[in-house]
């Protein structure tokens, strides 16, 4: 087993240094910037089809289901399509509306989640297209599927998803693009513009991953916190849902993620000078609305962690603790936006000295509902 961590004390560890690679293999022969090349084999024949969707829905569990909100934002930016995502163990039990023509993206690492599988059973049932992004080859829900992308992570061990998120993200971005490219709602220059970018998503993560030290200094400072608050806007909003979910399932610390500006309608109540409240604040077209939430936050003595772009001047002012990430273009970010969160919540459940590759009560696949 040492072997298999490569020198890494665990799995999520090896995990999340593994993205700048795993997020390379997930673009590898799909997107060439310098060419305007952008293909995911398995979606050739859908891409056109995509392009002209009323309707997406999509269906995913977990940290699957994050990344699914992650694609509704960039599907309905880029494409102009309109995106809902679902818990598929809720989509499966409410009789949803669903027509023939309608497409249905189930995310899944494992592909075998079961809730993920009969949602997609009940959608094909009512003649939706299944579109399957997963990561083990030949799982259930890929052949289940019309069709699909691979996101090629490699095998992921540890519990708490890691470089699956990244690379479901990956692939979804792509389709997004390709989708909204086919469809003419995506500026050439923009096109070109997030291939380029998204080229150079492995080495930004990988710069980010060189704050290693910086972010275990401060899991230290809140190894013993009982509560954690995650905020973002946009984009980031379903990176602070991702934060918080890994925190509380490997460290047991109880954390919610929210929508910064939602935070007036309850957990500001929370808020004292005990509170660490984290912000995904990096400079987007949130930013100065996520810059008064902070301050919201501050004028009840919150601490605040914060998430900036580097360069930014203003946060690192008002925040406790800064941790800075690369420029780039903003329906991007999640990529690279959601590293130090893995890595905080590592350390902090390190520190607290859990079980971090297989926490208590949790399955890596729930293949019962
Ligand atoms: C379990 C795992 C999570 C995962 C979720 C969905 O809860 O512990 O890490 O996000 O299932 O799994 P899937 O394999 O469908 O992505």
């Amino acid at each position: 087993e040492a072997i298999e961590k490569g020198g890494y004390d665990h799995f999520m560890l090896k995990e999340i240094f593994e993205q700048p690679r795993s997020v390379a293999d997930c673009l590898r022969g799909r997107v060439n910037a310098d060419s305007g090349h952008l293909v995911l084999g398995g979606l050739r024949d859908y891409t056109e089809k995509l392009s002209k969707a009323k309707r997406i829905v999509i269906v995913a569990c977990g940290t699957s289901w994050h990344a699914g909100l992650v694609a509704e934002y960039i599907f309905e930016e880029l494409a102009r399509i309109n995106v809902e995502v679902e818990y598929a163990s809720e989509f499966r039990y409410r009789n949803p509306i669903i027509k023939e023509g309608d497409f249905v993206i189930a995310i899944s690492q494992s592909g075998e989640t079961a809730d993920t599988l009969a949602a997609i059973e009940l959608a094909k049932s009512k003649g939706a297209t299944i579109l399957g992004v997963c990561n083990v080859v030949g799982a259930s829900i890929p052949r289940a599927s019309h069709a699909g992308a691979y996101t090629h992570a490699g095998p992921e061990i540890g519990v708490a998803s890691t470089k699956a998120f990244t690379a479901q993200v990956t692939v979804l971005t792509q389709m997004a693009i390709a989708v909204a490219s086919k469809k003419g709602t995506l500026h050439e220059d923009t096109f070109r513009r997030l291939l380029f970018e998204l080229e150079r998503i492995p080495s930004k993560i990988e710069k980010v991953l060189k704050s290693d030290e910086k972010i275990r200094e401060i899991a230290e400072k809140f190894k013993d916190a009982r509560n954690f608050i995650y905020l973002g806007r946009g984009y980031n909003f379903p990176v602070a849902l991702e934060g918080a979910l890994k925190l509380k399932e490997i460290s047991y610390i109880h954390a919610e993620g929210y929508p910064a500006a939602e935070m007036k309608h309850g957990p500001i109540a929370l808020i004292d000078a005990e509170m660490p409240v984290v912000f995904i604040a990096t400079k987007d077209s949130s930013y100065e609305k996520v810059v008064s939430n902070i301050q919201e936050v501050k004028a009840r003595k919150g601490i605040v962690i914060a998430i900036v772009t580097e360069g930014d001047k203003l946060i690192p002012t008002m925040a406790d603790y800064t941790i800075e990430i690369p420029a780039m273009h903003e329906a991007l970010i999640p990529l690279v936006s959601v590293i130090p969160l893995q890595l905080l919540s590592y350390y902090i459940a390190v520190m607290r000295g859990c079980n971090v590759d297989q926490p208590r009560n949790l399955a890596k696949s729930v293949t019962v509902e």
